[in-house]
């Protein structure tokens, strides 16, 4: 199963480009598109109702200010779509996130945290592994490796 990530800018690649390092980590493959809600409706349409059919699985959706594109998106597929806010300048992200989380009954936006677009992988590939046992695997080790090094901390002492 892929993984459709999109983004309503260039602006916002530096951010989900963590989203695409952490899939292709896992062996999950993944198509990444810049498309606008607000400067391309058309193409938003066009892409979001075509994606089931290409066989995604999962959509990742960032974007920043009046951040509609996840909703937009969740509107028009019946796939799950995980919502990553961007920090913005002028109100910090909490616009975008605001925009993305407060969705009305009926089409849900799964919304990570501000800039959390590698978290918005983690929920993706845990998705995914519900259906893929390989992906499952990784999952489990990946919460192991993370538990295990937290057991290994040592903290120094205190001057
Ligand atoms: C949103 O507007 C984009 O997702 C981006 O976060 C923000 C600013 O876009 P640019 O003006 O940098 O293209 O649609």
């Amino acid at each position: 199963m892929k993984v459709s990530i999109i983004m309503g800018s260039t602006s916002d690649y530096e951010v989900m480009h963590g989203a695409e390092q952490f899939l292709a980590d896992f062996g999950i493959e993944y198509e990444t598109r810049v498309i606008s809600a607000h400067r391309t409706p058309d193409l938003m349409f066009e892409y979001a109702k075509a994606l089931k059919g290409r066989g995604f699985g999962v959509v990742i959706a960032g974007a920043g200010g009046a951040a509609h594109l996840a909703g937009v998106a969740a509107g028009l597929t019946p796939l799950p779509v995980i919502a990553v806010p961007m920090q913005t300048k002028t109100l910090g992200g909490l616009d975008s996130l605001l925009s993305m989380v407060q969705m009305p009954t009926g089409i849900p936006v799964a919304t990570v945290a501000i800039g959390g677009a590698k978290n918005a992988a983690i929920l993706a590939a845990e998705i995914i592994a519900l259906l893929d046992p390989e992906v499952a695997k990784k999952i489990d080790a990946y919460r192991e490796a993370q538990a295990e090094k937290i057991r290994n901390t040592t903290l120094p002492p205190k001057q």
